[in-house]
C-alpha cells in the first residue's frame, strides 16, 4: 500500500496515529540532524521529517531524496513544535515522522525549479506540460473546470436535454474560420473537415425531434490566435425546438447562476442586462463590452462640425465620426505621456489623437479652433471638470469605434476605474447581414440559418434585394453573451422555412448548386418538417478562463498550442514519412528541412 490518505489531508486530530503518505518531494531543508521534505501531492503538503532519533537508515537514505522523486513514506503524525507551525498551509500544525520510506521513482534534474515554476518562461512550461500541471494553480483551474462542467451537465439533464456526439470526420461548416483538413485515404482527392461547431448537425438532431440536445464538444478553426483563441476549443453547445430567444436566454442565465453559486460560491443577479448591439458600439466601441466600469464613447459630431479643426472637419465631410473619451483627472500628464497616448492610438489604427485639457481654461494645440461655447458644450458632455482631458478621434466609423473601444480598455485599467467581480451582458438585435467590402456583397453576421427579427421577415421576402440600406436593417434573432469584456458565447433563433432560407442565400448571393453542395443535407433535412428551434454555444475555455481569473485561456486547457497553432510537448505538427501521404494521395511542394523547422513555434 502507498498511501492512508493525501498529503494535505492530515490534521491535528490525527496526532499520535501512524500514516502513510505518498507523492512527491517538493522542498528539502537539511538541518543537520533532522531533514524536512515538503511532500506534495494534488490534495497539496504536508511536512514530513527525518530525524536520526527516530530512524536512522530513514534518515541516512534521506540525504539522496531530489527534487520531484517520488516516494512513500510512513510515520508518527506528531504536533509541531511550539513557534514552528504554518498557518498558511492547512497541514501547518503537524509533521509526520519517518519511519518507513519508500523511494517510488526518481527525477532527472529539473528543467526549472518547481518553486519558481510560475515564472519560468511560458514556452519552458509549455515544452515540460507535465511539470507545469503538478503546480496548485494549474491544478485548481482544471479542477473547476471539471466541477464547472459537470454542473453544467448536470443542469441540463435536469432541464431535459440529452448529450448527443455529432462527427468529428464531417463536411465544412459555415462558421467562417479556415477549417482543419483531413485527407480521406479511401476516397482520393476528397477531404473531411474538422468541425468549427456541430452548428449543422444540431439542427438536424432538432428536424430529428430531439428537441432538446447538448454537447460538451471540441471545435476547430485555423484562425489567428490570441490569448482568448486557440486552434482547437471546447464548447457548451446546445440546441432546442419550439422555443424563442427568451426560453434561451432565460436557460442560459438559470445555468450560469447555479454554476457560479456552486463552484464559486458567486452570487451573480439574474435576469442579466441586454443591450442592443448599435448601443453596445455607440456606448463603447464594441460588441462585448465591460460592463465593470464606465467610460462611456461620446459623440461630438455635432459640436466639432461647429469649429475649423481640419482634421475633424474632413472626418465629418467624408461621413466619418468623431468621438471621445474622458481622461479623468489626466490633465496633469506631460508632454512625452502625451505622445505615448498618440502613439497608442496609432497602434490601434488611428492616423492621431487630439486632446484637450480642462486646466485653467482650455489648454491644447487644437482650442484655437473652437469658440469658448462649443469648448464648454464638448466638456459638458463628457463630464470634464478641472484637471480632467479629453481624448478625440475622428476617422472612418469603424476605426473609431476600434481605437476608442481599446482605448476604453488601457484608461480603465490605467485609471483603476474596473471594478471586481462578474458583470454579465446580452447583446441583442444584432444586423443580419454585414456587408463585406472585399467580396462586394453581404455576408450573414452569424451564419447564414440564423432568422431575421418576426418584422423583418417580411421586408425581407418582399423587398428589392439590390437595396443596400434596406438589406443594412434587417436584424436577426441573434444574441451573445459577454462577460468583463469577453465572448462568452454566441447563438440565435434559426430559419426553420424552407422558403426563408431560400430567400437568405439568394441575399447572401450564394447560388442555389453552392447551396446544395456545401450544406444541401440541412436543406434536404428542412423540408421533412423542421420545427421551430434555436440554440447558443458557451466558449468553455474563455468562461473558465474568467472564473478562474487566468490571464490567457491556456492556463486552463490541459494541453494547449502556441499563437502559430504548435504544441510545445508534443512537436505536433510534424512532418510525416512519404510513404503516409502516398497513401493518402498527397504529394506536397517539396519542403526543405528548414522550411518544416519554421513550423516550430517562436511566439505564444
Ligand atoms: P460562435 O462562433 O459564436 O458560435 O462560437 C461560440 C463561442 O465559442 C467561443 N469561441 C472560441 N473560444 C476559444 N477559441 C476560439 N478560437 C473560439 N472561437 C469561438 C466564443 C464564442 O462565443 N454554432 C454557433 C453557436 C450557435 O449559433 O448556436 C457558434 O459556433 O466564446
Ligand atoms: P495634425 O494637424 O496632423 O498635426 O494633427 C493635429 C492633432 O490632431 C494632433 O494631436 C493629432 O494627433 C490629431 N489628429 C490627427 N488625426 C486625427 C484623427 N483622425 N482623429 C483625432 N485626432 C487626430
Amino acid at each position: 500500500m502507498f498511501r492512508d490518505k493525501g498529503c494535505g489531508e492530515i490534521r491535528e486530530s490525527e496526532i499520535g496515529s501512524v500514516i502513510a503518505i505518498a507523492g512527491w518531494v517538493f522542498r528539502r531543508r537539511d538541518h543537520g540532524g533532522l531533514i524536512f521534505i515538503d511532500l506534495r501531492d494534488r490534495s497539496g503538503l504536508c511536512q514530513v521529517v527525518f530525524s536520526p532519533d527516530v530512524d536512522g537508515a530513514a534518515h541516512e537514505r534521506a540525504h539522496d531524496l531530489r527534487a520531484e522523486y517520488v516516494i512513500s513514506v510512513s510515520g508518527e503524525v506528531r504536533k509541531r513544535p511550539e513557534g514552528t507551525e504554518n498557518a498558511n498551509l492547512p497541514t501547518g500544525a503537524v509533521e509526520l515522522y519517518v519511519t518507513k520510506l519508500q523511494v517510488l521513482s526518481e527525477s532527472a534534474p529539473l528543467p526549472y525549479s518547481m518553486e519558481e515554476a510560475a515564472d519560468a518562461g511560458e514556452q519552458l512550461r509549455l515544452r515540460y506540460r507535465y511539470l507545469d500541471l503538478r503546480r496548485p494553480e494549474m491544478q485548481q483551474n482544471l479542477i473547476l473546470r471539471h466541477r464547472a462542467t459537470k454542473q453544467m451537465r448536470d443542469y441540463l439533464d435536469r432541464n431535459g436535454f440529452i448529450e448527443i456526439e455529432t462527427p468529428m470526420l464531417t463536411k465544412s461548416t459555415p462558421e467562417g474560420a479556415r477549417d482543419y483538413l483531413v485527407p480521406s485515404r479511401l476516397n482520393p482527392g476528397h477531404f473531411y473537415a474538422l468541425p468549427q461547431s456541430p452548428q449543422l448537425f444540431k439542427q438536424i438532431l432538432m428536424v430529428a425531434g430531439m428537441e432538446k440536445y447538448f454537447q460538451v464538444v471540441k471545435c476547430f478553426r485555423d484562425e489567428d490566435l490570441r490569448a482568448d483563441r486557440q486552434p482547437e476549443f471546447t464548447q457548451v453547445d446546445l440546441e432546442m425546438s419550439f422555443i424563442d430567444r427568451d426560453d434561451i436566454i432565460g436557460l442560459m442565465e438559470g445555468m450560469i447562476q447555479e454554476v457560479f453559486r456552486s463552484v464559486l460560491s458567486a452570487d451573480v443577479q439574474i435576469p442579466f442586462r441586454r443591450i442592443s448591439y448599435q448601443e453596445s458600439m455607440d456606448r463603447f466601441g464594441n460588441d462585448k463590452p465591460d460592463m465593470r466600469f464606465g467610460l462611456e464613447l461620446k459623440d461630438m459630431a455635432d459640436l466639432a462640425g461647429k469649429g475649423t479643426f481640419k482634421v475633424f472637419l474632413d472626418a465629418l465631410q467624408s461621413g466619418g465620426k468623431i468621438k471621445a473619451l474622458l481622461g479623468k483627472g489626466m490633465a496633469g500628464i506631460s508632454r512625452k505621456e502625451v505622445d505615448n497616448l498618440t502613439a497608442e492610438a496609432q497602434s490601434f489604427g488611428a492616423k492621431g489623437l487630439a486632446w484637450i485639457k480642462v486646466k485653467n481654461g482650455f489648454d491644447s494645440p487644437i482650442a484655437k479652433f473652437f469658440p469658448e461655447d462649443v469648448l464648454k458644450a464638448m466638456a459638458e458632455r463628457l463630464e470634464a471638470e478641472e484637471g480632467d482631458m479629453m481624448l478625440f478621434v475622428a476617422d472612418r466609423a469603424k476605426v473609431v469605434y476600434d481605437v476608442l473601444s481599446r482605448m476604453r480598455l488601457e484608461l480603465g485599467k490605467r485609471l483603476n476605474l474596473i471594478r471586481p467581480g462578474f458583470e454579465f451582458v446580452w447583446i441583442t438585435d444584432f444586423p443580419l447581414l454585414e456587408w463585406d467590402d472585399e467580396e462586394g456583397r453581404f455576408q450573414a453576421m452569424h451564419h447564414p440559418f440564423t432568422s431575421p427579427m418576426t418584422d423583418d421577415i417580411e421586408r425581407m421576402m418582399s423587398g428589392d434585394l439590390t437595396d443596400r440600406n434596406l438589406l443594412s436593417s434587417l436584424k436577426a434573432k441573434a444574441y451573445d453573451i459577454v462577460l468583463n469584456g469577453f465572448e462568452i458565447g454566441g447563438g440565435s433563433i434559426r430559419i426553420h422555412s424552407q422558403t426563408l432560407q431560400k430567400k437568405m442565400f439568394e441575399v447572401l448571393n450564394i447560388g442555389e448548386e453552392d447551396a446544395r453542395t456545401k450544406f444541401g443535407f440541412l436543406l434536404d433535412a428542412l423540408q421533412y418538417g423542421a420545427p421551430p428551434h434555436g440554440g447558443i454555444a458557451l466558449g468553455l475555455d474563455r468562461l473558465i478562463m474568467l472564473m478562474t481569473g487566468a490571464g490567457s485561456i491556456r492556463d486552463v486547457i490541459a494541453f494547449p498550442k502556441t499563437q502559430k497553432a504548435f504544441c510545445m510537448m508534443s512537436g505536433a505538427p510534424s512532418t510525416v514519412e512519404t510513404k503516409q501521404l502516398r497513401e493518402l494521395h498527397i504529394k506536397t511542394d517539396v519542403i526543405t528541412e528548414e522550411k518544416a523547422q519554421g513550423a516550430v513555434c517562436d511566439g505564444l
